[in-house]
C-alpha cells in the first residue's frame, strides 16, 4: 500500500522582525546574522497566539469536511505546549469541529516530535486502510532577548494529512534512527525560554547526520546518487548547510552542486520565518515543493530533536503534487506579512497573560485566538 503526505499546509504569524535591524539593535555585524546564521526575517507571535492557535490555523488551511469524515488519528508534535496535562490535540477538537471518534494526543521530543507523529501515522494508515491521520507540528522558539539564541527564534505551524495513495509525498518506509542522552538543549518546566549549549548542539546535530547517513547507506545499499534532494531540520539555515557540507568531496561535484542548489530552494521559507522547532524540516519540504520540486524525485529527510533523537528517512514526490500544492497561495502567506519594529517585538515578548485575562476580540487579527484565562484554564475562540 502506498502511504504518505496527501496534503500539507502551514501557518506563520503575520508579523516579523528584520534580522538586519535585530543585528543593529544588538550591536552585531549584520553579516553574522544574514550570512553566518543564514536568516533574513523572524516571525513574532502575539500574546493571544500559542501552540494551540497556530496548530488550529495550519490544520484549518488544509482540512475539508471529507478529510474530517475519514480522520482516525490526530497527533500534535510540540515542545511549546500550554498545559502539562491536557494535550494540544484535545484543544483542537472544538476549534476544528473534529468528530469524536478519533484517537488524539501530543508528542514531545524537541524538534523530533512531528517526525515521530508522521511515522506513527504511517503505521496507523497501514493498519486502517481508508482512514486518514492529521499530524501537526506547532512551536514558538524562544531563547530570550539579547541571548546568543535570539537570532534563531521563530514561530509557526505545519499540518499534514497522511493517507493511502498520497498526492504529495509517498513515504518509502525506509528509515534509520538513533537516540542518545545528550545535554545540548533543554527547557525546564518552569521556564518559557530554552537553554542551549549552542556550539555543542551544532556538533551533536552534525554527528547524528553523519552516523545516520552511514547507517542508511549500509542498510539500504544506496549512495547519494540515489537522491536528488536532501532536506534537513533547519533551526537556522546555516545549520543544514553544515550537515550538507560533510558530503563535499565524498560525492561527485555534480551531485554536490545539485544537492546544494536544491537545499537553497528548501531554505527560502525558513530564511523568512525562522525556527519552527519541530515544524522546521516540514517548512523546508514546503519551501522545496513551492520553489523547485519535480515529480518522481527521491528525497532524503534528516530529522533531529535535541536531547537527542535523530531519524533519516526517504520519500518520493508524487506525480500530482502540483494539483494539491497551491504555490502562489503559499508564497503569498510569506509575502503578505508586515514588519514590526525591534522596540515593539521586545515589548510584546515581555507580555504574559495571567489568570483573569480576557482578550478583547476587537484587537484580534487572527481566526483562532486565546480568548480568556479563567481559573487558570486557557479558553480559545474562533472569529466567525
Ligand atoms: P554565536 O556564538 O552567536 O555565533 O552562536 P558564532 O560565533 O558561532 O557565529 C555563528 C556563525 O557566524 C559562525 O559560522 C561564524 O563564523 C559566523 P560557522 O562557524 O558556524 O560556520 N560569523 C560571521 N559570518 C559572516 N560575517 C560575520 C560573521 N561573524 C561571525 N561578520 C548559535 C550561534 C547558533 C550557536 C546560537 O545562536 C545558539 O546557541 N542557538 C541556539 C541553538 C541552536 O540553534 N542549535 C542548532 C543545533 S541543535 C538543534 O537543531 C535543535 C534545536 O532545533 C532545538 C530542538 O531540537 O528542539 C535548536
Amino acid at each position: 500500500m502506498n502511504i504518505g503526505i496527501d496534503k500539507i499546509g502551514f501557518y506563520v504569524p503575520k508579523d516579523y522582525i528584520d534580522i538586519v535591524e535585530l543585528a543593529k539593535a544588538r550591536d552585531v555585524d549584520p553579516n553574522k546574522f544574514t550570512i553566518g546564521i543564514g536568516q533574513d526575517k523572524q516571525a513574532v507571535p502575539f500574546p493571544y497566539q500559542d501552540a494551540v492557535t497556530m496548530a488550529a490555523s495550519s490544520a484549518d488551511s488544509i482540512l475539508t469536511a471529507e478529510d474530517k469524515k475519514d480522520l482516525g488519528l490526530l497527533i500534535v508534535g510540540t515542545e511549546s505546549s500550554v498545559d502539562e496535562s491536557k494535550s494540544t490535540a484535545a484543544f483542537l477538537m472544538d476549534l476544528l469541529d473534529l468528530p469524536e471518534d478519533i484517537r488524539s494526543f501530543e508528542i514531545k521530543q524537541a524538534c523530533y516530535g512531528a517526525t515521530a507523529g508522521l511515522q506513527t501515522a504511517y503505521d496507523f494508515v497501514s493498519n486502517n486502510p481508508g482512514k486518514k491521520a492529521l499530524v501537526i507540528a506547532t512551536d514558538i522558539a524562544r531563547y530570550g532577548i539579547k541571548t546568543p539564541g535570539e537570532v534563531t527564534q521563530g514561530a509557526g505551524s505545519v499540518a499534514m494529512i497522511i493517507s493511502q495513495d498520497p498526492r504529495v509525498l509517498k513515504l518509502d518506509h525506509k528509515s534509520v534512527y538513533m537516540t542518545r542522552n545528550v545535554g545540548d538543549f533543554w527547557r525546564p518546566t518552569f521556564s518559557k525560554t530554552a537553554f542551549a549549549r549552542g556550539k555543542f548542539s551544532n556538533e551533536v546535530y552534525v554527528d547524528f547526520f553523519q552516523t545516520l547517513w552511514n547507517k542508511y547507506q549500509a542498510k539500504y545499499d544506496v549512495t547519494a546518487d540515489d537522491f536528488s534532494t536532501m532536506l534537513f531540520h533547519i533551526p537556522y539555515t546555516k545549520m543544514g548547510t553544515k550537515a550538507l557540507r560533510t558530503l563535499e568531496g565524498k560525492v561527485s561535484d555534480a551531485k554536490y552542486a545539485e544537492l546544494t542548489k536544491h537545499y537553497q530552494a528548501s531554505i527560502k521559507f525558513s530564511r523568512a520565518v525562522g525556527n519552527l522547532y519541530t515544524g522546521s524540516l516540514y517548512l523546508g519540504l514546503l519551501s522545496y515543493l513551492v520553489n523547485a520540486a519535480k515529480a518522481g524525485e527521491e528525497v532524503l529527510f534528516f530529522s533531529y530533536g535535541s536531547g537527542a533523537v535523530g531519524e533519516l528517512y526517504s520519500g518520493q514526490i508524487q506525480a500530482d503534487f502540483e494539483k494539491v500544492i497551491d504555490k502562489k497561495a503559499l508564497q503569498k502567506i510569506i509575502d503578505d506579512r508586515q514588519k514590526m519594529t525591534i522596540d515593539d517585538y521586545e515589548r510584546i515578548y515581555q507580555v504574559e497573560y495571567q489568570d483573569g485575562t480576557i482578550v478583547d476580540p476587537k484587537t484580534i487579527t487572527e481566526k483562532f485566538y486565546l480568548s480568556e484565562i479563567k481559573e487558570n484554564e486557557r479558553l480559545y475562540k474562533k472569529l466567525k
